[in-house]
């Protein structure tokens, strides 16, 4: 598959499938970063791995029209001859006609066990506060599709792990990402054909 990956931090979870990669567990390939921050570490890690990004956000492009908006999305993805895209650490919604065009083509890795701890607001650490917060003592890991709603499409795969009663959200966070990083390439490889 020739993937593009959208992502908006740190992302260790890009760096962990471009290992993948480059120890060929996977046969696919990035060939895009699409960002709406253009000053995150995503950025950085394209740029060290020589692939190509995009910032795209409604401050960089304050007065076009939803349709053009969308078709910046859609033209990128076009010119790279993306057929899958993973969400990783991506804070932003896709866009309707994106979602159209890529149904049952685009993932998303969520820091919880959905449909609990997820919607909107319910991102990166404050998912890790709110799990704490609740006393569960199970959290995990949720790939599943995207579509319209956050955190809402069909679900591909979960892992769990434990919570401690030590943890806080950083403890927490850091069992958490080391699920996400061991197993969020071992899906994207269910889709290779
Ligand atoms: C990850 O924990 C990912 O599950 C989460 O953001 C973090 C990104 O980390 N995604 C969401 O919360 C989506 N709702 P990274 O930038 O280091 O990969």
């Amino acid at each position: 598959m020739n993937i593009c990956v959208f992502a908006s931090g740190t992302g260790s979870n890009f760096k962990a499938i471009l290992s993948s990669i480059n120890k060929k567990y996977l046969k696919s390939k990035v060939s895009l970063l699409i960002t709406n921050n253009p000053d995150c570490g995503a950025v950085e890690i394209a740029k060290k791995n020589k692939i190509d990004h995009i910032a795209i956000n409604k401050n960089i492009y304050p007065l076009l029209s939803q349709k053009e908006y969308s078709q910046k999305f859609l033209s990128a993805l076009k010119k790279y001859d993306i057929d899958f895209i993973v969400l990783s650490g991506y804070m932003k919604m896709i866009e309707p006609e994106v979602l159209k065009k890529f149904k049952n083509k685009i993932i998303n890795i969520h820091p919880a066990l959905l449909p609990s701890f997820g919607g909107k607001g319910m991102y990166g650490m404050n998912v890790h506060k709110a799990v704490i917060a609740s006393g569960v003592k199970i959290s995990g890991i949720t790939v599943h599709f995207v579509n319209e709603n956050y955190d809402e499409g069909k679900i591909i795969f979960q892992k769990c792990c434990e919570v401690k009663s030590d943890d806080d959200e950083f403890t927490l966070q850091k069992r958490v990402l080391k699920l996400e990083h061991k197993y969020y390439w071992k899906v994207i490889k269910m889709f290779e054909a």
